[in-house]
C-alpha cells in the first residue's frame, strides 16, 4: 500500500512543476532561478493571471489591490490579538486567518495574501511586548511587512532579501499544504477555509515546521569541533536531520542554492554561513553512509533558516513567513480547483474484521 501516496498524480495544474531528478523548479513556464528576482507582486501578477475573472494582472495591479486589502485586514488585528497569547505563533496565524469572513467584499485571493504579513508582523510583535503597527499602502507588501514586523524601514538589501525567499518558495507542485488547500476547495467551502487548512498542514515539522529546528541544530552543535560527533550521535538516535531529504527531490533542492546565495549576500557574519556549510557537508557525508539506498540532500529549509535568521525574523515566526510565501501558491491553486469545480473523494481499502453476526440488541 503506498501510504504516502508517492509519485501518484492526482491533479493536473498549470502552475508549478517539481522535477525531481533533474533538481528542477519550473512556475509557470519559468525555471525558479529566472523569476527568482521578482517582486512578489510581480509573481503573484503570473500566479493568478488566468485564473481570475478579471484581464490579466500587471505587476502594479497586485501592487494596489494588496495595499488596499492590508488594510482591510488590519481591521481584524485589534479584535483577535489578545486571544492569541496563549497560542505559539503559528496557532496565532491559524486563529487570525480563520476570523476572515466568507462575507468579506475584497477578493479572497486578494485578502489572504495581503492579510497573512498584516497578522504575521503584528503576533511578531505581540510576542515581543509591542503594539501592532498599521500598514502603510505606499509600500510593496516585502518592505511593508519588515516595516510593520520592526517598527521601522527596513533597508532595501533586506527587503529585496525577504522578497526573494517569498518568491522562492510560493509554489511547488503538489506539496502538502497545497494538496490540503486543493482538497478543501473542491468541496466549494471557498478560498479562506481552503487556505486556513493549507496552514494547518503546513505547520507540521516534516512540512513547513523545519527552519526554526535548523537553527536550534546548528545551535546545539555549537562549534566546528563538535559537528562530526554530534551529527552522528543523532543518526545512531535514528533522528532526522532538519533540512536534508525530501520526497520528491532525489538531488539537490534548486531552491536551496538560491536561498544560499541570498543568505551570502547579507551581512550576518561569515562565520555563521560557514559554519552552516561545514555541517551541511557532514551531514551529507553522514547522511549517505546511513542510507546508501536512498540519496538524501539539503532542502529549502536549511538555506532558509540562515536568510531568514540575518532577517532578524524570530525563530517562531519561521513557519508564518513560509505562510506568507506559499500563500501565494495556496490562493493559485484554489482559483484552479475552483475552476475544475469536482468534489476530490478517493476510496480507501477496508481491511478490518468482516462482520460475523449481528450486534445483540
Ligand atoms: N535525516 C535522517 N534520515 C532521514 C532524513 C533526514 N532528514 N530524511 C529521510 N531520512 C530517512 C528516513 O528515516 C528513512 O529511513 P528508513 O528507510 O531507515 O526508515 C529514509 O531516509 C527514507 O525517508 P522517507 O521517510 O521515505 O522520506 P520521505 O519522502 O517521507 O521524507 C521528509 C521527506 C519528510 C522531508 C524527510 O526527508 C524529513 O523528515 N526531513 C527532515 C525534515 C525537513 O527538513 N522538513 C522540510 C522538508 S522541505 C518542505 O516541506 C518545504
Amino acid at each position: 500500500m503506498n501510504q504516502g501516496l508517492d509519485d501518484v498524480v492526482v491533479a493536473e495544474t498549470v502552475l508549478s512543476h517539481v522535477d525531481g531528478t533533474g533538481g528542477r523548479l519550473v512556475v509557470r513556464g519559468h525555471e525558479l532561478e529566472d523569476i527568482a528576482g521578482l517582486s512578489f507582486e510581480a509573481l503573484l501578477a503570473l500566479l493568478w493571471n488566468g485564473l481570475t475573472p478579471q484581464p490579466p494582472w500587471a505587476e502594479e495591479d497586485v501592487r494596489t489591490a494588496l495595499a488596499a486589502a492590508r488594510l482591510v485586514a488590519f481591521e481584524r488585528v485589534a479584535p483577535t490579538i489578545a486571544a492569541t497569547d496563549r497560542l505559539s505563533a503559528v496557532e496565532a496565524l491559524r486563529l487570525f486567518l480563520a476570523s476572515l469572513a466568507d462575507a468579506d467584499t475584497t477578493p479572497h485571493h486578494v485578502l489572504a495574501a495581503a492579510a497573512t504579513p498584516v497578522f504575521v508582523a503584528a503576533i511578531a510583535r505581540r510576542r515581543a511586548g509591542h503594539v501592532p503597527i498599521a500598514p502603510d499602502p505606499t509600500f510593496g507588501q516585502a518592505g511593508d511587512f519588515l516595516r510593520m514586523m520592526r517598527g521601522e524601514n527596513a533597508p532595501a538589501a533586506h527587503v529585496r532579501a525577504l522578497e526573494t525567499y517569498l518568491v522562492t518558495v510560493a509554489d511547488h507542485g503538489l506539496n502538502a499544504s497545497t494538496f490540503t488547500a486543493r482538497i478543501i476547495a473542491s468541496t466549494r467551502a471557498g478560498l479562506l477555509s481552503s487556505v486556513v487548512g493549507a496552514l494547518c498542514a503546513l505547520k507540521g515539522p516534516l512540512h513547513g515546521g523545519a527552519p526554526g529546528p535548523v537553527l536550534d541544530m546548528l545551535d546545539a552543535i555549537g562549534s566546528f569541533e563538535n559537528i562530526r560527533p554530534w551529527l552522528k550521535q543523532a543518526l545512531a538516535r535514528e533522528e532526522r536531520l532538519m533540512g536534508f531529504g525530501h520526497r520528491v527531490y532525489r538531488v539537490r533542492d534548486p531552491r536551496a542554492d538560491v536561498l544560499k546565495a541570498t543568505a551570502a549576500g547579507l551581512r550576518h557574519g561569515e562565520n555563521r554561513i560557514r559554519f552552516a556549510e561545514a555541517v551541511e557537508a557532514e551531514a551529507l557525508a553522514l547522511l549517505a553512509q546511513h542510507h546508501p539506498g536512498r540519496r538524501l540532500d539539503t532542502n529549502v529549509e536549511f538555506y532558509t533558516a540562515l536568510v531568514l535568521e540575518a532577517l532578524q525574523i524570530p525563530r517562531d515566526s519561521f513557519t508564518n513567513i513560509f505562510a506568507m510565501g506559499r500563500m501565494a501558491g495556496w490562493t493559485a491553486h484554489v482559483l484552479e480547483q475552483e475552476r475544475i469545480d469536482r468534489l476530490i473523494r478517493p476510496q480507501s481499502r477496508y481491511v478490518g474484521p468482516q462482520p460475523q453476526r449481528p450486534i445483540a440488541a
